[in-house]
């Protein structure tokens, strides 16, 4: 767990979790909820690049993808009443987790399933013809790799884990609110 969520009102919530965790659809739902605008960092990213992720991948390689992921992140922190969708291998790069730390108006939040909950997500995601396919998500034992390195990062950074595995993205939504009454609040 990262130190206490901001004492002043949030300017942003970030989502953070493994590839199928929901960032993308419970963000853009919290979002609306909020009044606020969505931003995905995948999509921010392939915007600057004019390319899509796998693009990135295949073209320049991991390295470079990261490299556009802070950047971009670096100038979506900047932007008020905003839930950005993060992409799931973001925290692992230290220049992205430097990035979360350093914003004081930021609540990080980790949306947690098993992995193959996650994993069979998606693949469901995959069977859908207009779905960005995961460079990063062929081979299952690999995948299972990369998440349990993963899993104790996006605890540390985050000021909440929330089990997803039994919700909807309604419910996630919902549960994530329940503290709203408390965000830009002193602890006591
Ligand atoms: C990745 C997750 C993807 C995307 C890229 C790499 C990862 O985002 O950024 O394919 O390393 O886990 P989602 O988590 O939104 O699928």
């Amino acid at each position: 767990m990262s130190d206490a969520p901001p004492q002043r009102a949030p300017q942003r919530i970030a989502l953070t979790g493994f590839m199928g965790s929901g960032k993308t659809t419970v963000g853009r739902l919290l979002a609306a909820r909020l009044g606020w605008q969505f931003v995905d960092l995948d999509s921010a990213v392939e915007q600057r690049a004019g390319k899509t992720v796998p693009q990135i991948f295949s073209e320049e390689g991991e390295e470079t993808f990261r490299q556009a992921e802070a950047a971009a992140l670096k100038e979506l922190l900047q932007l008020p009443e905003t839930v950005i969708a993060l992409g799931g291998g973001a925290p692992t790069w230290p220049a992205v987790r430097d990035l979360l730390a350093g914003d004081g108006a930021l609540i990080l939040l980790h949306l947690h399933a098993p992995f193959p909950v996650l994993y069979e997500r998606c693949v469901a995601q995959a069977r859908d013809p207009r779905s960005t396919p995961r460079p990063l998500l062929s081979e299952s034992e690999a995948a299972e790799r990369r998440y349990k390195h993963r899993l104790s990062i996006y605890a540390a950074i985050s000021h909440r884990t929330i089990d997803v595995a039994e919700m909807d993205a309604q419910q996630v939504v919902a549960e994530i609110l329940t503290d709203r009454p408390t965000w830009g609040q002193s602890p006591t």
